[in-house]
């Protein structure tokens, strides 16, 4: 019932679409805007390596959970259900590939969800933004603009039964003295790791998916569920653990609702809690208002205490870290989809404040990929800047052996792995889908040719050991699903034409896309 609701302004504003002009004043930005037309030469080429690191999976790994390229083999770090095909799933769907999603449709009515891979721990984060996001989103797209390629109406209908078996099956997480969820699960019997704490990130990451799921259902309880959790992140106490209005710390206690401390920032841990206060006000700006005025507390004390110029590149911003009131001048691969998250509240909320912002830090982090010989960026760097204390051990310079790169890139690199993180890619996505700057598109095309000569080995794509490296400093057997979900999907998706599905430089917006990348119809009507 709920999604029949959806569908009367879904269609108002796939016309609104159409019609809509390029581009507002909002965006209007230094030359070479287009329109968002198709580049067929990249988008293909991005289709062509998806479908290549998917031939790899399904031959060696499908249905495991992720390919191990070098030696043609595979593991099951996400339970066991295939979490590679669920994170294909809405990317094959909008690539428009019926083969592929054929295969994934198929699939996923037949997963076991009661039975993970025995002794394996499950996340309940990592199992909602993977599994129940792809199929959600793939449930989304197959009844809305994309039920061309629905090749078994059963197995449509069929995946959000699933999503409902697999939410029964998690519920008990929520089983705590204040409701807020546990994180690490086993099954079969239904216990947790007995851990009294979870993190900001894996509270606050869960609302979307379960809300929506909610919605799709006419059932409120999953909703409720996690809305409860997230109530304690909202109002967070005691106020030390609030430093900046709107940034808060990281681990709460689950017994008791308190925050244990005051360390936080937009890096892994923290991230997605910050995404999803903004995305829930896309989603629904009637429902979730409070969500939206959390993220403009955030947004604005990042802007006034967490932004951060390099002494060596000033020029560049990049968003530090906090412990309490101290700033920690360290950024990673993880937090670059902030300049992209900025970018969509500016869209949203039309404030020029966020955009500016926004692309300041898609700047800066372009500049972590540009800067290395792989012209990929790192997982953790750390930078000073001129007001940094030579005696200041939080924020020391560089190692003598990258004094010279610290000079040239304002940043030196304390992990140089490359795990086919997708945030780049996603934030220069949102920054082309705002200003239509051709600037944005041929960033994300380099950095895709250079994810794809470098990482790419044997069946699929492979960690990378040391960006800073010729040839990535040799490879990690590893191929995580997200690479999937989210690198291939950002990387298709900028040079791919209009769509309902992406994201609208007007700020009105049909779908949302979670975490893992996964776009949902949204619920509510702009306003
Ligand atoms: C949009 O792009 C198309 C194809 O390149 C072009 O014909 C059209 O004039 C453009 N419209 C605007 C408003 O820029
Ligand atoms: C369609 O999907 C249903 C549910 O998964 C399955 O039982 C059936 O075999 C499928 N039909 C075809 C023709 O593949
Ligand atoms: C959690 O605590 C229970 C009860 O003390 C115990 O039986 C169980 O083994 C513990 N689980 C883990 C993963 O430590
Ligand atoms: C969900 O929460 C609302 C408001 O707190 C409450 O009225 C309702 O009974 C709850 N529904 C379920 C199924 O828990
Ligand atoms: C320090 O850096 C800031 C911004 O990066 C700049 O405005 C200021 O002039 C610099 N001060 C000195 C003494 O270099
Ligand atoms: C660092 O040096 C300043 C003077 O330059 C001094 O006031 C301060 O106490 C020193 N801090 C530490 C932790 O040594
Ligand atoms: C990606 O790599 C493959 C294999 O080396 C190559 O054939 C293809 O042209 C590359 N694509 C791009 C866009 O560079």
């Amino acid at each position: 019932m709920h999604f029949r609701l959806l569908v009367l302004p879904f269609v108002a504003s796939f016309f609104a679409t159409i019609f809509a002009v390029p581009h507002g004043k909002l965006m209007e930005r230094r030359g070479r805007a287009d329109n968002h037309t198709l580049n067929r030469e990249r988008s293909d080429a991005v289709k062509a390596a998806f479908t290549f690191a998917w031939d790899g999976y399904e031959k060696y790994a499908f249905p495991h959970d992720e390919l191990h390229p070098v030696t043609n083999s595979f593991s099951d770090s996400r339970n066991g259900w295939g979490a590679s095909a669920a994170d294909a799933f809405s990317t094959a769907l909008v690539m428009q590939i019926p083969s592929i999603v054929s295969t994934i449709l198929e699939y996923i009515p037949t997963i076991d969800f009661d039975a993970p891979v025995p002794g394996s721990q499950v996340s309940l984060f990592e199992t909602t933004i993977r599994y129940l996001g792809g199929m959600l989103a793939g449930y989304d797209l197959l009844k809305g603009p994309l039920s061309n390629l629905a090749s078994n109406a059963t197995a449509v209908d069929a995946i959000l039964a699933q999503a409902v078996h697999l939410a029964d099956n998690l519920a008990f997480a929520f089983d705590t003295p204040t409701g807020i969820p546990s994180n690490n699960l086993y099954f079969n019997p239904s216990t947790t790791d007995n851990s009294t704490t979870n993190g900001l990130a894996t509270i606050g990451s869960l609302v979307l998916e379960w809300t929506h799921l909610s919605d799709l259902t006419g059932d409120p309880k999953y909703a409720n569920l996690t809305q409860k959790g997230e109530s304690y992140l909202l109002a967070p106490k005691p106020a030390s653990s609030e430093p900046f209005p709107g940034l808060v710390g990281t681990n709460v206690d689950i017994n008791t609702g308190l925050f244990q401390d005051a360390t936080g920032g937009w890096e892994g841990g923290d991230d997605s809690f910050y995404e999803y206060l903004i995305k829930m006000y896309v989603y629904d700006p009637t429902r979730f208002a409070e969500y939206k005025d959390r993220w403009v507390l955030a947004a604005d004390s990042t802007i006034a205490h967490l932004a951060s110029h390099p002494s060596t590149r000033p020029d560049l911003t990049f968003v530090a870290a906090f412990d309490g009131q101290e700033i920690i001048l360290q950024s990673q691969h993880l937090a670059c989809f902030d300049g992209g998250n900025f970018l969509l509240g500016g869209m949203v909320l039309k404030e020029q404040k966020y955009i500016d912002f926004g692309l300041a830090l898609v700047n800066g982090c372009e500049d972590t990929y540009a800067s290395t010989v792989t012209g990929i960026g790192p997982e953790v760097f750390q930078w000073v800047t001129n007001t940094t204390a030579a005696n200041d051990t939080t924020n020391p310079g560089p190692p003598a052996d990258q004094v010279a790169f610290y000079e040239k890139a304002g940043y030196y690199i304390t992990d140089g792995v490359y795990v086919l993180r997708p945030e780049v890619m996603e934030s220069f996505y949102y920054a082309y889908r705002v200003t239509g700057d051709q600037t944005y598109r041929d960033w994300a095309w380099n950095a895709f040719v250079a994810i794809n000569s470098t990482a790419r080995v044997g069946s699929g794509f492979a960690e990378l050991v040391n960006v800073n490296a010729e040839g990535g400093g040799g490879f990690t057997d590893f191929q995580d699903s997200f690479l999937f979900a989210e690198v291939m999907k950002y990387s298709y998706l900028i040079h791919a034409p209009d769509n309902v599905f992406q994201v609208n430089h007007n700020g009105v917006n049909d779908f949302v896309f979670n975490t893992e990348a996964h776009p949902f119809k949204v619920a509510g009507t702009p306003i």
